[in-house]
C-alpha cells in the first residue's frame, strides 16, 4: 500500500471501528424467528462486522431436522431463535457446541437455566407465552365469544374457525402439546387434541401461519404465541391475543452454535452480538415482541406482561428430550392428525 492509500484508509478505519476489519469471511445461519427480524440481523451484523451472513429461514422442527441431516458434514454454523425444546434436543444429540458467553450473567435466570441444562450447548435469547390469537371483527360478525380457557376451543360454534400449526415442523405447536400434557396429563391432553381436531380447519407448517391467517380474516382463532399479535396489529389488522385463564406454557427462544461449524470465529462473534442489548433491540424494531433475554435490553410496552399471565412451570428438560418429543408427535399423528373429521 502506498502512503496516499494508507492516509485515505485511516479515517475509514476510525469511522467503522477496528472490528470492521478484524473479522471477515462468512457465517451460515438458520433463523427460526420471523423473517423481518432475521433479515434485520443479517444486514446489520453483516455491515458492521464485514462478515457475509447467509441466512436460511426455517421453523424450529425443520431446523432441527436439517441439523440432523447435516450431522456428518455441517453446512450451518449457528441456529438463531425458534422454540427452545428442539435446541435442547440438538444439544442432547451432540449436534451443537458447548460455548459459554461472557454475557451469561447479564441474562435473565430462565435464559441462563436453559444454557445450564443443555451443558451450555444452547442459550435463551427470548421468551414468550402461548395463547389464543383472534380476529376481533370476524368474531363480532359471527357472534362468537373470545375464547378464555382451553375448553372453550372445543365448542361446536368454533368448527372450522381455528388454526394451529403442525408440530412436526413447528415448535409453536409442539409447545402447545407439551403445555396441554403438563396441564391435563397425557391421556386427557390427547382426548382434548382430538376433539380440537374437529374445529381446526388446517395445520400450517409455520408457527406464525395461524395468526397471520387470523389477521387476514382466513380464520377466527389461532393457537399462537401471544407476542406475535402486536406485530400484526401494527400493520392494521383487527387482531388481538389472550392467554388462557386456566394456565399456559411459554417458550424459551434459543440460540446454538453447530458442532463442526466451519466458520466458528464468525459464529461466536454473531452469538456474542446477539446477546447484547444493542442487538436484542432489533426484535422490537422488527415488530417482534418477545421478552429479550438480556436484562439490560429495553422492554417494549407491547411485550406481554408475564406477571399477569397464569404460567405453568414448564419442564423444559423433560420436553426437550428426543424420546419424549418423538413419542408425542407420533401420538399426535396417530390420534389426532390421521383421524377423520
Ligand atoms: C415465531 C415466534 C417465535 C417462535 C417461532 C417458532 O417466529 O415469533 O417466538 O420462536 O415462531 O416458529 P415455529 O415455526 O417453529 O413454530
Amino acid at each position: 500500500m502506498n502512503k496516499k492509500k494508507v492516509l485515505l484508509a485511516a479515517p475509514l478505519l476510525l469511522a467503522l471501528g477496528t472490528s470492521a476489519f478484524a473479522q471477515s469471511g462468512e457465517v451460515n445461519i438458520i433463523c427460526s424467528a420471523q423473517a423481518d427480524w432475521c433479515n434485520l440481523m443479517q444486514t446489520t451484523f453483516g455491515k458492521t462486522r464485514g462478515i457475509k451472513v447467509n441466512m436460511t429461514l426455517k421453523g424450529s422442527g425443520e431446523a432441527l431436522a436439517q441439523l440432523v441431516a447435516e450431522r456428518a458434514n455441517p453446512k450451518t454454523d449457528l441456529w438463531f431463535g425458534g422454540t427452545g425444546d428442539p435446541h435442547l434436543l440438538a444439544a442432547e444429540q451432540n449436534l451443537t457446541l458447548e460455548y459459554k458467553s461472557s454475557a451469561l450473567t447479564q441474562l435473565h435466570p430462565w435464559a441462563q437455566k436453559q444454557a445450564a441444562q443443555a451443558g451450555f450447548k444452547t442459550v435463551g435469547v427470548y421468551s414468550g407465552p402461548l395463547g389464543f390469537g383472534y380476529n376481533t371483527e370476524l368474531l363480532a360478525k359471527k357472534k362468537l365469544p373470545v375464547p378464555k380457557v382451553w375448553a372453550d376451543l372445543l365448542k361446536p360454534e368454533y368448527k372450522g374457525e381455528i388454526q394451529v400449526s403442525d408440530p412436526r415442523a413447528s415448535g409453536t405447536a409442539y409447545t402447545m402439546i407439551a403445555t396441554l400434557v403438563q396441564l391435563m396429563g397425557e391421556d386427557k391432553a390427547f382426548t382434548y387434541l382430538s376433539a380440537l381436531h374437529q374445529n381446526v380447519s388446517t395445520y400450517p407448517r409455520s408457527g406464525v401461519g395461524p395468526i397471520k391467517a387470523v389477521a387476514r380474516g382466513e380464520a377466527a382463532v389461532s393457537i399462537s404465541f401471544v407476542h406475535d399479535a402486536p406485530g400484526e396489529k401494527a400493520q392494521g389488522f383487527p387482531v388481538d391475543a389472550i392467554t388462557p385463564a386456566d394456565g399456559t406454557g411459554a417458550e424459551i427462544g434459543s440460540m446454538s452454535i453447530v458442532k463442526g461449524s466451519r466458520n466458528l470465529d464468525n459464529a461466536k462473534a454473531f452469538y456474542e452480538w446477539a446477546l447484547t442489548p444493542g442487538a436484542q433491540q432489533f426484535g422490537a424494531a422488527a415488530k417482534q415482541f418477545q421478552l429479550p433475554s438480556n436484562k439490560n435490553t429495553p422492554v417494549d410496552p407491547r411485550v406481554p406482561d408475564f406477571k399477569k399471565i397464569k404460567l405453568i412451570d414448564y419442564d423444559y428438560a423433560q420436553y426437550g428430550q428426543s424420546a419424549i418429543r418423538k413419542q408425542l408427535i407420533l401420538n399426535w399423528e396417530r390420534k389426532v392428525f390421521n383421524q377423520p373429521k
